[in-house]
């Protein structure tokens, strides 16, 4: 099989399917023969070996059953940066690049800022903070070893690995009371109900516990905004994540706990209320 063919026959397979078919062929088959997308361009005729040819059929089985193409690739591009993903870690959003943003916005002028990042998953947003703070430090947290060992490799592969210490805990539970000048989450928010609309490539193949609480959403955040300032430094931040519809009773939460206040919300880029930023009085 040729790459010309090899593309025609992916191409054809993923139609009326498969999101994006043009581009998921190309980016399977260059992985497959462990080349950049330019060289399919330049060698149509460049002839599989049975290896490669082996490799790029079971990507697309693969893919056809809606395993995700980042789970396939084993990566994932976030905040400029390569992250390393796969089963067992959840593959990072654009939408949370807005929490990275704010974060480094409202710390770049603190010398040696000290950061709670809380479910760290792939490391995406301790190690995107940490490529823009050089003098912050990150104790990441997750309750899931395999998250964190994605989030280990990530940030050896990014040159942070020094200043960032990993704890495995269901959220504060064995978490030092030190007080942080910033506690950044990407908290499970996905609702039980809201878990069953989801496409498959999530909901089948995303970890569960990455996505949902198992209950109506905000149980993981309530925790979050109950203990939080037990972790912060008077006036440090919380800048935590939140999904479709939450704010207003994100923000119901925070008006009932009077040791919050500047409280306010972040629309991401399709208008959504993505964004929490409240400060510890
Ligand atoms: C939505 S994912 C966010 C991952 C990553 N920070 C990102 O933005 O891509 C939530 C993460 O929280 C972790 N998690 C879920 N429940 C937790 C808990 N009770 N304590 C600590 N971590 C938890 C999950 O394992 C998952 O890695």
């Amino acid at each position: 099989m040729t790459i010309s063919e090899a593309l025609s026959s992916a191409r054809q397979s993923f139609a009326g399917t498969i999101e994006e078919p043009e581009r998921t062929a190309a980016s399977i088959l260059a992985a497959s023969v462990g080349r950049g997308r330019e060289f399919l361009i330049a060698h149509p005729e460049y002839e599989l070996s049975i290896e490669e040819s082996k490799r790029f059929e079971d990507f697309v089985r693969r893919r056809l059953m809606h395993e995700p193409l980042q789970y396939i690739l084993g990566r994932q591009e976030f905040y400029g940066l390569e992250f390393s993903v796969g089963p067992g870690v959840l593959i990072p959003r654009p939408e949370t690049e807005l929490l990275v943003q704010f974060a480094v916005e409202i710390l770049k002028e603190t010398a040696g800022p000290e950061i709670l990042d809380l479910g760290v998953g792939s490391g995406c947003i301790s190690v995107a903070v940490l490529k823009e703070l050089p003098t912050a430090a990150v104790t990441a947290v997750d309750i899931s070893p395999i998250a964190l060992e994605y989030a280990g490799r990530n940030a050896a592969k990014h040159d942070v690995a020094g200043r960032i210490k990993f704890i495995e805990s269901d959220l504060f539970d064995s978490v030092p009371v030190e007080h942080y000048n910033a506690i950044l989450a990407n908290p499970p928010y996905v609702s039980r109900e809201e878990m069953t609309h989801l496409q498959p490539e999530v909901k089948d193949y995303e970890p569960g516990i990455a996505l949902t609480d198992g209950s109506d959403g905000l149980s993981i955040i309530r925790r979050i905004i109950k203990f939080a300032p037990d972790y912060l430094v008077k006036g440090g931040f919380l800048i935590m994540e939140i999904g479709y519809g939450q704010a207003e009773r994100v923000a119901e939460l925070f008006v009932s706990d009077d040791r919050w206040t500047n409280v306010s919300f972040e629309k991401d880029l399709q208008g959504i209320q993505r964004t929490v930023i409240a400060k510890v009085k």
